[in-house]
């Protein structure tokens, strides 16, 4: 069956991987982003039409509401991927509050706001899968100067919790992947000099997969999709 998904920051990295694998298997992908050249030669990577780029800053209203009228022109949604998210590397005294605030606006509010804007598409069967890390998933190595965004990937874990609880009705699943070290251009920033061991085709595979079939065994799980390893 053909699904409709959405998935956020999809110009690079984990979210272009995991659009372009959706697409090959036929399934129609609302790829968003900022970067409009990025997200247009995703769609050229794709089949003509499986891939709709759709240029949106989250962390602003219109962006939002740019993305909700694209979704408009679908009967319902089936899934949507909350990937996008930015990463600051500062010592804690260091890290103004202001970063703290950035942090919190792209990685944990965006997802806040396009569910609230997108709710009312998704349908009884669909899946809202957000991406967290192993910076967020209580109990694992922590590794410094990451506060700011152990604290926002914290936040998405508890928000992906109580959704799955309040959306059970409505026959929606929330469910939160918290990676570890895959190598992409954000790891690079994190985490320099470093080797991540898992490439973005191959966690692309792994999200995409999870999309589209984890719902049937699983709501309201945080799983740690991770090698022993900075994420
Ligand atoms: N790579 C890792 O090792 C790792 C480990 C743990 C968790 N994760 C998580 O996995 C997800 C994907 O990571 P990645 O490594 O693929 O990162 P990435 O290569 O840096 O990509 C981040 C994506 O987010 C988008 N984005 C950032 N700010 C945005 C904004 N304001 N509005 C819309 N889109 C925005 C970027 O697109 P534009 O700049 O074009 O807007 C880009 O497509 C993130 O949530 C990250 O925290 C990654």
């Amino acid at each position: 069956m053909n699904k409709t998904i959405l998935i956020t920051g999809a110009s690079r990295g984990i979210g272009y991987e995991t659009a372009l694998r959706l697409a090959s298997q036929n399934h129609t992908v609302i790829a968003t982003a900022r970067s409009e050249d990025k997200l247009v030669e995703l769609a050229n990577s794709a089949d003509p039409g499986k891939i709709i780029p759709v240029k949106a800053d989250l962390t602003l209203e219109t962006g939002i509401q740019k993305l909700a009228d694209s979704v408009s022109k679908f009967e319902s949604l089936d899934g949507l991927i909350n990937n996008a998210g930015a990463v600051h590397r500062e010592s804690f005294m260091d890290t103004d509050l202001s970063v703290f605030q950035e942090l919190m606006d792209i990685n944990v509010y965006s997802i806040v706001r396009l569910i609230k804007a997108l709710k009312h598409k998704l349908g009884n069967g669909s899946h809202i899968v957000n991406i967290s890390s192993m910076s967020g998933y209580q109990g694992s190595l922590k590794f410094g100067d990451l506060s700011a965004y152990g604290a926002a990937k914290a936040a998405v874990v508890g928000l992906s919790e109580v959704l799955s609880a309040e959306f059970t009705d409505d026959g929606i699943s929330v469910n939160c992947l918290c990676l570890g070290a895959v190598q992409t251009e954000m790891f690079a920033e994190a985490f320099p000099g470093f080797e991540a061991p898992v490439s973005p085709q191959q966690m692309g595979t792994y999200i995409a997969n999870f999309v589209l079939t984890a719902h049937q065994f699983y709501n309201g799980k945080v799983l740690p999709v991770a090698l022993n390893d900075p994420g």
